[in-house]
């Protein structure tokens, strides 16, 4: 329970949104700047770092466990890294707050260091589970307590040497997959892990970057990521490109609302990140990329989105990987298709900050919106591009996209859509109200 009154948050548009935004940096790539500069020997340079609340628990263990990281006037965070292999053993247990991703992969890291670290979280986090990481970090080495079904609070012993090894996903997971991998940075020999379906690759792309011997394979059994052990990280300069997950937010409220016309700058276009942007342009929306340029070894683009009117589909399952963080404001955009629209073959939604599905159903259904809860999804009735009802107030769960997403809703309602807590979207997304408000809505 947090120890501050709950921020209750809606918005209005009074007219069409309209202007430029430029979103914060992406998170997935953040945490992997400060972590990987961290095991760097030599200085570090980030510019366009996330400074949400996820990615500063990820600076506060980093800094525990021995590295130097600090923010510059100039808004650039310089790094001096501890070196691979180099970790110390944190004096007080590691408080990752909401976030999944600096919860997993630090446990990758500390999985082949001679160190223990207790790891904490709150409500939310602690309910997530972290069998899938613990099961092959075991398997390396580590060993654990946890708290009932495998959960937070965990205390973790390191091993070192841990043992190399070649780990088939058992689930689509990025943070897993993640996770094996910097295990495999501390220990001799290779680690291989095989993805039968792809997920976000920026652990491989920056960890090449960084110097490590990484490779990558196409193979029957899907992709087959090696990395040889004992590696040296040299320090990097990078620059982190807007985060398609914040993105969404405004290709969606850009498309609902009537007139809207407005361009949002510099975002990540790496295709494992893009499926939303291909399931609105299915739907009919109209976001046309503008300038696409290479930015430190990343696809960027500016995305220009113009109301639209659009249609039910199905969106395919394969796409699920690249767009498993936008489910959420996706069934916004689905609120005001015309028709159907059905989302299947998304489980993994139930073991978000929240179960996405139940809660996603839940706020919509208290809207005026017709939805039938699947298993591993959702289907929703469009209003045509109708206002929805809305006058309703929404239980966000700690869930920082429950609450935006719902805030957006609430951008072509009849009645307010009221948030019931608003801090969690500052676990991501530290300015989105000011942005919202920069396009021209009102926050109340
Ligand atoms: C992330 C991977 C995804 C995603 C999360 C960030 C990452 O989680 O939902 O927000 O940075 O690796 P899973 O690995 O659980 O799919």
């Amino acid at each position: 329970m947090s120890a501050f009154p709950a921020q209750p948050l809606y918005l209005v548009a009074n007219g069409p949104l309209a202007g430029r935004v430029s979103v914060p940096g992406d998170k997935s790539i953040s945490h992997r700047a400060i972590m990987f500069a961290s095991l760097a020997v030599g200085e570090s340079r980030i510019e366009g770092l996330l400074e949400g609340e996820d990615v500063l628990a990820t600076v506060a263990a980093m800094r525990a466990m021995g590295a130097d990281v600090a923010r510059g006037g100039d808004g650039v965070w310089r790094v001096h890294g501890v070196g691979v292999g180099g970790l110390l053993q944190p004096q007080t247990a590691l408080d990752m707050g909401n976030s999944g991703t600096s919860t997993r992969l630090l446990m990758g890291l500390v999985a082949s260091h001679a160190i223990t670290a207790t790891f904490v979280g709150d409500a939310s986090l602690s309910k997530r589970p972290m069998a899938r990481v613990t099961d092959p970090l075991a398997r390396v080495g580590a060993s654990f307590t946890t708290a009932p079904g495998g959960r937070l609070p965990l205390t973790m012993h390191g091993a070192c040497p841990a043992i190399p090894l070649e780990y088939v996903l058992p689930v689509a997971s990025a943070q897993v997959k993640s996770a094996v991998l910097l295990a495999g940075l501390n220990t001799p020999g290779i680690t291989r892990v095989i993805e039968p379906i792809p997920t976000r690759d920026h652990s491989e792309r920056m960890l090449r970057g960084f110097g490590a011997d990484l490779t990558v394979e196409e193979s029957a059994r899907g992709r087959v990521i090696s990395i040889r052990g004992e590696a040296e990280l040299k320090p990097q300069h990078i620059i982190v490109p807007g985060d398609p997950s914040s993105a969404a937010f405004w290709m969606v409220a850009a498309s609902i609302v009537p007139g809207s016309d407005i361009v949002i700058a510099n975002v990540l276009m790496n295709p494992t990140r893009t499926g939303l942007l291909t399931a609105l342009r299915m739907m009919g929306a109209s976001i046309d990329e503008i300038d696409r340029r290479d930015v430190g070894g990343e696809d960027v683009a500016d995305l220009h989105v113009r109301h639209a009117s659009l249609s039910g589909i199905e969106i395919p399952a394969d796409l699920a990987p690249s767009m498993i963080d936008e489910y959420p404001v996706l069934f916004v955009a689905a609120a005001f298709a015309s028709g159907r629209t059905v989302a299947r073959g998304a489980h993994e939604l139930r073991v978000k900050e929240s179960d996405r599905i139940a809660a996603m159903a839940a706020a919509l259904g208290a809207c005026g919106v017709a939805c039938t809860e699947h298993e591993d999804g959702l289907a929703i009735e469009g209003t045509d591009g109708d206002p929805i009802p809305g006058g309703a107030t929404i239980a966000t769960h700690l869930d920082h996209r429950i609450a935006m997403s719902m805030a957006v809703v609430g951008l072509h309602a009849r009645a307010p859509v009221v948030i019931d807590d608003a801090a969690p979207i500052a676990t991501s997304y530290p300015g989105f109200v000011a942005q919202a408000v920069l396009l021209g809505a009102e926050a109340r």
